[in-house]
């Protein structure tokens, strides 16, 4: 990749501006500095530094968010706050993007994520991953309910969901309920629970296939996933 590139792409400033610093003899690679902004560099092998401090150089990030309620789960929008909002510059320049969406009132376990090939393995239909859901329904959810989610329900589009894990934590004029679901249809929870003539009125995801949303982090914090984390969702 070209220098000039790589600095750009970390955050170093436009590619004009990394022109300058380049010619400003900034830049060293493997302790030779570099003004040519055409030189090549496999940040993989090379070391670089910018006025003598190392660039950290990773092609894939992997971060965790609690994603709370009133921001939506997209890259941009021209009014409204957005899950990228929430992060900081020094993880933005890797333009992470969310896998798969929650709604605007949805909080939870959010991915974001560079490494566009696991985004689509974790979001293909065929691979059923598994997602668990906390939710607050107002109305009695009865063992009715769970036997109608475990053989799937019809939506309002006439789609037959495929079976649903329904646990009833607490049953009453509210219940608390867990859903575990492997797929990941539009408003999906909140449409199976219409389907039994339900409502939801809070939802919470708790985890994605073997990914666990980290419980101290405060709702709009992440962090970036462990190694075993990766690796995890790399099986
Ligand atoms: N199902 C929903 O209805 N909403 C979400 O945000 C996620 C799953």
């Amino acid at each position: 990749m070209r220098i000039d590139k790589l600095l750009a792409n970390l955050g170093y400033g436009s590619r004009k501006e990394v022109k300058r610093l380049l010619k400003s003899g900034a830049v060293k690679i493997d302790g030779e500095t570099v003004k040519d902004a055409k030189e090549h560099v496999d940040p993989k092998i090379n070391q670089v530094t910018v006025h003598g401090e190392t660039v950290e150089y990773k092609e894939f990030i992997y971060l965790m968010m609690n994603k709370p309620q009133g921001v939506l789960s997209a890259t941009e929008d021209a009014y409204q706050e957005t899950v990228l909002d929430l992060l900081e510059l020094e993880d933005a320049i890797y333009k992470p993007f969310p896998v798969g969406r929650l709604d605007k009132d949805t909080e939870g376990l959010l991915l974001l994520t560079n490494d566009g090939q696991l985004a689509h393995r974790l979001l293909s239909p065929k691979k059923h991953v598994p997602k668990t859901y906390f939710a607050i329904i107002d109305g009695e959810v009865t063992e009715e309910d769970v036997e109608a989610f475990r053989k799937g329900v019809t939506l309002d589009d006439g789609y037959l969901t495929k079976p649903g894990e329904l646990k009833i934590l607490k049953s009453g004029i509210r219940s608390d309920i867990e859903l575990t679901i492997t797929e990941g249809k539009f408003h999906q929870v909140k449409r199976m629970f219409e389907a039994v003539g339900k409502r939801v009125v809070y939802l919470k995801r708790n985890s994605m296939g073997p990914l666990r949303l980290d419980e101290d982090l405060e709702l709009g914090e992440y962090r970036e996933l462990t190694d075993e984390e990766i690796e995890s969702l790399q099986n």
